[in-house]
């Protein structure tokens, strides 16, 4: 049987042979378990509850040449189906290949009203960078580690408040997606760079724009499974994006649908992946695609996506929310980098499945689908008549409850 086929307990079992997982966790995932309410309560104001979404299981993976189920989670019905739907494609023709930089997030200072002469103030700091770096390094263990605060860099910018110094701080934070100890160190060199410039620091913070920390995935999707006209269609329609940042940012979304899902499971930072994409979409001046699509030689379709992805295994809830450490157990990485791979590797084949689907039968015929099994469901469907209630209300193209005790009904009368 294939995964959706299952029901829940088969899919429970085959994630406990594929991860290892215990007893426990197998419960922890019945039981859906998240944080309690004094975590909540101890990690935003004001709380008085929680909101949870489903969690889903995208099949068909191949990554590098490693088998990957991928939890993924969101409220939008269709996207876990289509991220199976391009990962099956893919894998006729290898999978997809992918490659993430070292997790180098930048850290940046704020120097405002430098008495010195502005450039004389950044060659001080430039003289200093060893002095700097040993600084921020003595704020955590990531140098002993080999990572930690690698560099320093100063520019000069021309603000509407005036000249500014800004001083970069380039850390590698190996597992973590980084926020805190780049922050941390910003804060730690904020004073020494007040003494040398003789100017005045304002912030001292990480900057979201992971521009060194970027991930790339490639993969084929062979013609004869996608269909010559769809791979002329796929083309046409990356044309449109690439050409009309309305279509764009439609086109990106359905690419974040994918990543955005995998970083939910996962707990991280949604919001930083977001604002990061985003930018580097825009990266020439103009917004642009995340992918790219061409056709080889043989008429398979070729796809490739890069992005910045800040994200980490370590550090912030991903390790203490028990659903999130499960997503991470289940994925089965050893590092932040390989978590980036997979996660670019979903947001391709997100995007193939959803222009795969908009140059055929258009994406509503597959939300009807899985709209008319809510509904049957609804109406008590169960089983084996739930797929046969939910297919003749898609075909007759009344999705009610009514309609579906209706059917419920004339098979009950049938049989
Ligand atoms: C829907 O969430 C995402 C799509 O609109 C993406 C696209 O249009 O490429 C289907």
């Amino acid at each position: 049987m294939r995964f959706y086929e299952l029901d829940r307990e088969g899919r429970l079992a085959v994630l406990k042979e594929h991860a290892s997982l215990t007893d426990e966790d197998i419960k922890i995932l019945r039981e859906g378990s998240g944080i309690d309410f004094k975590m909540a309560d101890s990690m935003v104001e004001n709380a008085v509850s929680f909101i949870s979404y489903p969690l889903g299981i995208a099949t068909n993976f191949l990554i590098n040449g490693k088998e990957y189920l991928v939890p993924m989670a969101i409220e939008e019905p269709s996207v876990i189906a289509a991220a199976s739907k391009g990962a099956k494609i893919a894998r006729l023709r290898g999978g997809f290949t992918a490659h993430a930089d070292p997790s180098v997030m930048i850290g940046q200072v704020q120097v405002k009203d430098v008495m010195k002469d502005v450039e004389k103030a950044m060659e001080e700091v430039m003289n200093s960078k060893d002095e700097l770096l040993c600084i921020a390094n003595s704020k955590s263990s990531l140098a002993r580690k080999g990572a930690g605060a690698r560099d320093l860099r100063c520019k000069v910018i021309d603000t509407a408040r005036g000249k500014m110094l800004i001083v970069e701080l380039l850390v590698d934070v190996k597992d973590a997606m980084g926020a805190n100890v780049v922050n941390t160190m910003c804060e730690a060199i904020a004073s020494r760079v007040e003494s040398i410039t003789n100017g005045k620091v304002l912030l001292r913070i990480l900057s979201n724009y992971a521009a060194y920390r970027l991930v790339k995935a490639t993969a084929r999707f062979a013609r004869e499974e996608v269909g010559d006209d769809a791979v002329e269609g796929i083309l046409d329609a990356y044309a449109f994006a690439e050409a009309d940042v309305y279509r764009c940012v439609t086109h990106n979304k359905g690419v974040m649908n994918g990543i955005i899902a995998v970083a939910n499971a996962t707990a991280q930072d949604t919001r930083a992946i977001e604002a990061g994409a985003h930018a580097y979409a825009c990266r020439s001046g103009r917004y642009s695609s995340l992918t790219h699509w061409g056709k080889d030689s043989n008429g398979d379709l070729v796809g490739s996506i890069e992005l910045p992805l800040a994200v980490g295994i370590v550090g912030g809830l991903t390790s203490t929310h028990p659903i999130a450490r499960l997503s991470l157990k289940i994925l089965r990485v050893g590092s932040a980098q390989e978590l980036a791979c997979i996660m670019a590797s979903v947001g391709l084949a997100q995007n193939f499945s959803a222009l795969h689907a908009l140059v055929r039968e258009g994406i509503q015929a597959g939300h009807m689908r899985l709209h008319a099994r809510k509904v049957a469901m609804l109406a008590g469907a169960e089983g084996s008549l739930l797929n046969e209630v939910a297919e003749r209300l898609a075909r007759e193209g009344n999705i009610t409850v009514e309609h579906a005790r209706q059917i419920m009904q004339e098979i009950g009368s049938d049989s």
